[in-house]
């Protein structure tokens, strides 16, 4: 069986692709320093597929103890998925966000070639476009970005394309992500934040369950359908295969090759919030707050490219995402946590 390198496997995206590529007969080998996740993934991985993936509880800057993980293991290829996520902390912690997200993909992309692990799928995001001129949104858009997590990630794609451009024989898929929710329709594996969610969908499955008493809207008075900020929700499990597909198109020596990961469709968050109210069966209290800084209005992709390429189309709708989002929370209310 093919041996996949899972950097940051044990988190969202990573744990639901770990289990698509189980179903797609890899061998998936996780490596993760369990910074934002949790062990208990394992299990449930094992739950959702029969098998229980082989683990290296290690940090990606630590170069000796990832090399290791390279010597024991004969890779075909890795998904990175491991790095810092959170915009505003990254705003606060620059440093911590640099040193974490750039030297670990260093650290990675060296054992890579020294081991001739030639096929990367990295983790990128649609914040690299910053607020674009139009939507959809077009992978030949210029790039800005605007905060410290975003430039680790614009940073990195620089990097890659500078080293493909002399390493003839390595391949990368740039996945820009537009925003995932949902969860594996099981309600095994889903998103676990630590502390207070920054982002929309933890932040409504929170106030629906009792955790929380009320969603704050960030601003009605974009230049949208309804005022709230509308972006491009994609199913996890959507996103999650494309990693498979993108793995196949790096076999065929592809070069470096950038897709759009979303549906194509805008929603509000107020769309949203409905959804959520149609899913779980009773109304969410919310209430109008200021804009949050840096947000834009609107962000939705359009997909065409990850379609024709490597045959990538969404299969999950807004009611989809909404079932699974709360069918997680209503069975894990404190996540992963006993
Ligand atoms: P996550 O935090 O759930 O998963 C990241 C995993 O990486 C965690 O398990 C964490 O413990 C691990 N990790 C972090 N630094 C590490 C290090 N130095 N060594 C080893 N492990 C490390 O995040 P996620 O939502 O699954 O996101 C995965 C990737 O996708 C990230 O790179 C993120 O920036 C990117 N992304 C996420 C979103 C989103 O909205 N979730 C959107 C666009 C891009
Ligand atoms: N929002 C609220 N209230 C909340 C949280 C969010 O109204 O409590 C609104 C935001 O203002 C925005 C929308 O909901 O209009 C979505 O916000 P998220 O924080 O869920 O997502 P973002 O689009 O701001 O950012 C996410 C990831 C980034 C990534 C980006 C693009 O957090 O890391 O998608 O992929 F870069």
């Amino acid at each position: 069986m093919k041996k996949i390198l899972v950097a940051g496997g044990m988190g969202y995206i990573g744990s639901h692709t770990v289990v698509n590529l189980i179903e797609n007969g890899y061998d998936p080998i996780i490596v993760d320093n369990l910074s934002n996740s949790n062990i208990e993934v394992l299990n449930r991985i094992n739950m959702i597929t029969g098998k229980k993936p082989a683990f290296y509880k290690v940090d990606l800057c630590d170069y000796d103890k990832l090399e290791n993980v390279f010597k024991e293991n004969d890779f075909v290829a890795a998904i990175h998925f491991a790095g810092l996520k959170a915009v505003g902390e990254s705003v606060e912690k620059p440093l911590m966000y640099y040193q974490n997200n750039l030297i670990s993909t260093l650290n990675l992309i060296e054992l890579m070639e020294k081991y001739k692990v030639n096929n990367l799928v990295f983790s990128s995001s649609a914040t690299v476009y910053g607020d674009p001129i139009s939507v959809p949104i077009y992978e030949t858009f210029d790039l800005h970005v605007t905060n410290p997590y975003g430039r680790t990630k614009l940073m990195i794609e620089d990097i890659l394309r500078d080293y493909c451009k002399v390493h003839k024989e390595f391949n990368v898929a740039l996945l820009r992500y537009f925003n995932p929710i949902g969860a594996h329709p099981s309600g095994l594996i889903g998103e676990d934040p630590n502390g207070i969610p920054n982002n929309l969908m933890p932040y409504i499955t929170q106030v629906a369950i009792g955790k929380r008493e009320c969603l704050g809207v960030f601003g009605n008075d974009y230049n949208t359908k309804d005022g709230t900020g509308v972006r491009d929700y994609i199913h996890v499990c959507d996103l999650a295969y494309g990693h498979v597909l993108a793995l196949d198109k790096l076999f065929t020596n592809s070069g470096l090759v950038t897709y759009n990961l979303g549906t194509g469709n805008g929603y509000s968050v107020l769309e949203v919030l409905h959804a959520m109210e149609k899913a779980c069966g009773f109304k969410i209290p919310y209430q109008i707050k200021p804009r949050r800084e840096g947000d834009i209005a609107t962000c939705y992709a359009n997909c065409d490219k990850a379609f024709k390429e490597i045959g990538f189309k969404a299969k999950y709708n807004i009611d989809d995402m909404c079932r699974d989002s709360w069918n997680w929370q209503k069975k894990n209310p404190n996540g992963y946590k006993k």
